[in-house]
């Protein structure tokens, strides 16, 4: 068995908290499967800029190098709001750790249980056993980080920003690669994404995304999709996507409406995965929960902590080839959720507990 050497980023506000339950259950597995730990945490967002001064601190970024992977709490909140947006949490932080590690690949786990449908603000006949699906977002590609990126003042004295969406063909190849295994990892079925009655890189996107599909796997069934009517089709029957494929800005967005209809945010975890090989020879990733810091319910104990420990599950699998230890986690999750023992975003109005109380649910289930 390997031993897990991972830094812990937990960031701001509930991120320490249900980081704490995360590692707590990760101790637990670590125990009965004879896993050693070996994590070192370090400050990143907020707890960065009060700290250190900036929101990846050169002495973080040293510590994810040197790590087979991180575990990512949640960055951001009121306190750091007055900044300059380019030295806010979440873009001073999050927007370099993906560049640095070319964590291209994210990989966003759009779940419901069936127990949960009514979490979700779509009609329950239209999801009725709940919903299974994945988003695969490019992450360090497109309008994001395409330059030029400024602001510059014209010779008539007028203002223009610029972004520019850039994709080469190799970087839709990659992250097809990715999305591939995820499709066939489930039904085999991938949808991609774009909006290639318009624009120029979606053109290239979906001409390199035919090509690659027939070539490497043509045991997948590829369809394409423009990306508003994925939208719209998201609401209308989530599951007929299993996997979709996207570049970063629609995943951005398609990946929030899809956590929107899976009902509450403190369920859904993600993996974003790098280009280059930790030391067990496998992908270096990211791994956070997808709720955000929640300052408005910070210090009360009440964060729910399953997005946090199915996170862990996430890094399990991709980082360390954990397979079945991470199935053991998924599955005691969803045993404690469904089971009736749940936080108050998923609780409707019956009894909820607090964030120790549901992990101790989940211990329980291990
Ligand atoms: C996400 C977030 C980030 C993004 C922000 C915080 C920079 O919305 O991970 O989806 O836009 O990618
Ligand atoms: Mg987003």
């Amino acid at each position: 068995m390997p031993t897990l050497k991972f830094a812990v980023l937990a960031g701001d506000y509930i991120g320490p908290e249900v980081m704490t339950e995360a590692l707590r259950v990760l101790e637990h597995v670590a125990k009965q499967e004879g896993l050693t730990l070996a994590y070192t945490k370090a400050d990143v967002g907020g707890a960065g800029i009060d700290n250190h001064g900036k929101a990846l601190p050169d002495s973080t970024l040293k510590i994810c190098s040197e790590s087979d992977a991180i575990l990512f709490g949640s960055v951001g909140g009121p306190k750091w709001e007055k900044l300059p947006t380019l030295e806010q949490p979440e873009r001073a932080a999050l927007l370099p750790l993906r560049k640095h590690f070319t964590l291209f690949a994210n990989i966003r786990p759009g779940l419901l249980y069936r127990e949960l449908t009514d979490a979700s603000p779509l009609k329950s006949e239209r999801i009725p056993n709940g919903i299974d699906i994945v988003c695969i977002r490019e992450l360090t590609g497109g309008l994001y980080f395409g330059k030029p990126k400024e602001t510059t003042t014209l010779p008539d004295g007028d203002i223009q920003a610029v972004d520019t969406m850039v994709y080469r063909k190799s970087e839709i190849e990659r992250i097809t690669a990715a999305a591939i295994d995820a499709a066939r990892a489930r039904k085999k079925q991938l949808c991609s994404v774009d909006k290639a009655n318009v624009l120029e890189t979606s053109v290239l996107w979906r001409k390199t995304v035919t090509a690659y599909v027939a070539k490497h796997a043509p045991d997948i069934t590829l369809s394409h999709m423009y990306a508003d009517n994925a939208a719209m089709q998201l609401t209308r029957d989530p599951n007929q996507f299993d996997v979709f494929v996207t570049e970063n800005m629609f995943g951005d967005i398609l990946s929030d409406e899809m956590a929107a209809i899976c009902g509450s945010l403190g369920m859904l975890s993600s993996a974003s995965l790098g280009a280059g090989k930790n030391s067990l020879g496998l992908p270096f990733g990211l791994f956070e929960p997808a709720g955000g810091t929640a300052p408005d319910i910070a210090g009360k104990g009440i964060a729910n902590p399953c997005a946090q420990i199915l996170s862990v599950a996430l890094m399990l699998r991709f980082s360390f080839g954990l397979e079945k230890i991470a199935r053991r986690i998924e599955a005691a999750v969803k045993k404690a959720v469904t089971g009736g023992t749940r936080t108050g975003d998923i609780a409707f109005g019956k009894p909820s507990v607090g964030t120790k109380a549901m992990t101790d649910a989940i211990i329980a289930q291990l």
